[in-house]
Parts: structure tokens; sequence; C-alpha cells
């Protein structure tokens, strides 16, 4: 294993950032790929005498840095990892990264239903990497999941990182079209949550390169107005939740009002368009009835 001094360390990362790129992302690539995580980094400044291991050399380490400046690849890519509130991911291009605005999603849950003693039986779909129903499995012990997505790569990833996140076994993971998965529990759910594609499609066609030609197109797309999917999972979520069920959405900055007016037709109550931590109306939710 390489060693390093703290001194060298901070000013290979000095060096680094003045090419481009952000100290978090350094951060991730220090802490996925080298092995050290930005704790140990204080603590070894705090004994600054202490030698650091690197589980790989510094030059492995700039040439990943330089793919990821050059060609605009994802730093969470490259790495095959990411960090999502308290929690590190493995993901691959076959799963969207998920975003930090998406941690409010859990804290939202937390809003409605007391934490620890609650029996939930929720549902996710379109979990990608497993972020959230990971997050909620972990929260609530005594809950039960599941998870869904269309895409069996993306389901195979989310249930390895159910695994290395926890030694519980209340979340399953189902593959298929949103709620067709989820057939045998109609009327059954206390919770449905989803963050599907809501991209319109011109937005997507100018996306950012480092969206765009990573992340999976499936996970982006929302069809024309970018509603497609948001559409079908609230015209179906009545069969599926049980009565006064909540559906928690994500959707795209400006598209709050019309998934509000979509719940209000399809018989929800207690709609509301809950900010982000930026003050955008990102989520809505509703109870069925
Ligand atoms: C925006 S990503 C969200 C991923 C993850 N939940 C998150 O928040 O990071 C949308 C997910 O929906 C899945 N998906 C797309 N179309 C679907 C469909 N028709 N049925 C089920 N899942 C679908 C994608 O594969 C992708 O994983």
């Amino acid at each position: 294993m390489p060693s390093i001094s703290v001194k060298e360390l901070l000013f290979w990362k000095k060096i680094q950032l003045s090419k481009g790129g952000d100290h978090q992302s350094l951060i991730l690539l220090l802490d996925a790929v080298g092995g050290i995580s930005s704790s140990d980094l204080n603590l070894s400044r705090i004994n600054s005498g202490n030698n650091l291991y690197l589980r790989k050399n510094l030059d492995y380490l700039e040439s990943i840095w330089k793919d990821h400046l050059l060609n605009s690849t994802p730093i969470q890519y490259l790495c095959g990892k990411t960090f999502w509130r308290d929690l590190k991911l493995i993901v691959t291009n076959k799963v969207l990264i998920p975003r930090p605005e998406t941690e409010l999603i859990v804290d939202i849950v937390f809003n409605i239903f007391e934490k620890n003693s609650q029996k939930l039986f929720f549902a996710e779909l379109g979990t990608g990497s497993g972020a959230i129903s990971i997050a909620l499995a972990l929260a609530y012990p005594l809950s039960y999941g599941i998870a869904t997505d269309i895409d069996q790569d993306a389901l195979e990833i989310a249930s390895k990182n159910y695994k290395s996140s926890s030694k519980q076994s209340n979340l399953n993971f189902y593959c298929g079209n949103w709620w067709s998965p989820l057939e045998s529990f109609k009327g059954k759910l206390d919770l449905a949550i989803s963050n599907p594609p809501y991209i319109p499609k011109d937005t997507y066609e100018k996306l950012p390169k480092e969206v765009k030609n990573f992340e999976p197109k499936i996970a982006l797309l929302g069809g024309q107005d970018g509603l497609k999917h948001i559409r079908e999972i609230i015209q179906k979520a009545p069969l599926f939740l049980k009565e006064k069920g909540w559906l928690i959405l994500e959707n795209h900055f400006d598209q709050g009002p019309k998934v509000k007016e979509l719940l209000f037709k399809n018989k929800f109550t207690s709609i509301e368009i809950v900010n982000d931590l930026s003050g955008i109306g990102r989520f809505t939710i509703g109870r069925y009835k």
C-alpha cells in the first residue's frame, strides 16, 4: 500500500483542484478509490506526523481525475460509488446517480410517519440504485418495502446496495413496468414513492453532456411534456394505496401545479407541493381520499 504524508496529500489535492472540478468530487475519489475518507484526512491533519496509506497510488487517482475533467465523466461512475444521505452506494452507468435534492423525500416521509415504531408497508416505483427504499427500510425497521424498476440491471445494483447497507430483510426487489409488479398488493400500501423520469423531450436534448452522455435515458426522459410516467403512476395509484395512503412524487422544477391537478382529478386529498432546499417545488404529495 503506497504511504504518503499528510502534507504531500494536501499538496496533491491542491494541484488537482487547480486543474478544475469540485472539492466534493475529489473527496469521493480519495475515499472510494484511494481508501482515505475525509474523516481519516481530518484526523491526520491533527496528528500531522502520521502517514496515510492509499489503496491506489496518486498517479492512478490522477488518471481518474483527468478522465473526469477531460471527458465530463461523472466522478461517481468512475469511482463506482456515491454518497447519499448516510449511505455509500454502488453506482454504475445502469443507474441514475441519486441526487442530493432527492434526499429530502426521506424527510418528507419522516414528517408524515413517526419514525421507528411504524409498521409501514411501502413501495418505491423506479428505485434505480435503491437509495430511497434502503434509507426508508433502515429508518423503519418494522416496515416492509418493495422496490421496483423496469431495468433488471438497476435492480441488481439496488439489491447489492441493500445487502451492503443493512443486515435486515424488510426490503424486496421486483422487476416490471410501474405498478405491474405490485398486482398482488392492491389496496395494501400505506405509502408509495417515486422519482420517475420527468424531463420533457426538448429539455432532455439540451441536458449537459455529463448527464446526457452518461446517465441512462430511461431514468430521465418523461415523454414529450415530461409527465408521461407521472400520469400513469397517479392514475393507477388509487388501486394500490390503502384508504388514506400517501403518494409522494418528485417532479421537474415547474411541474408541481400540473402534478397537483392530476392528483386532484384522481381523488387525492391533502395535496401539497413541497419545496426543496433551493425553494423549488420539487415534490408533490397527496393522500388517497
Ligand atoms: C429518475 S430515476 C430514479 C432512480 C432513484 N429512485 C433515485 O431517486 O435516484 C427513475 C427510475 O425509474 C426507472 N423506470 C423508468 N421507466 C420505468 C417504468 N416504466 N417502470 C418502472 N421503472 C421505470 C428507471 O430505470 C430509473 O431507475
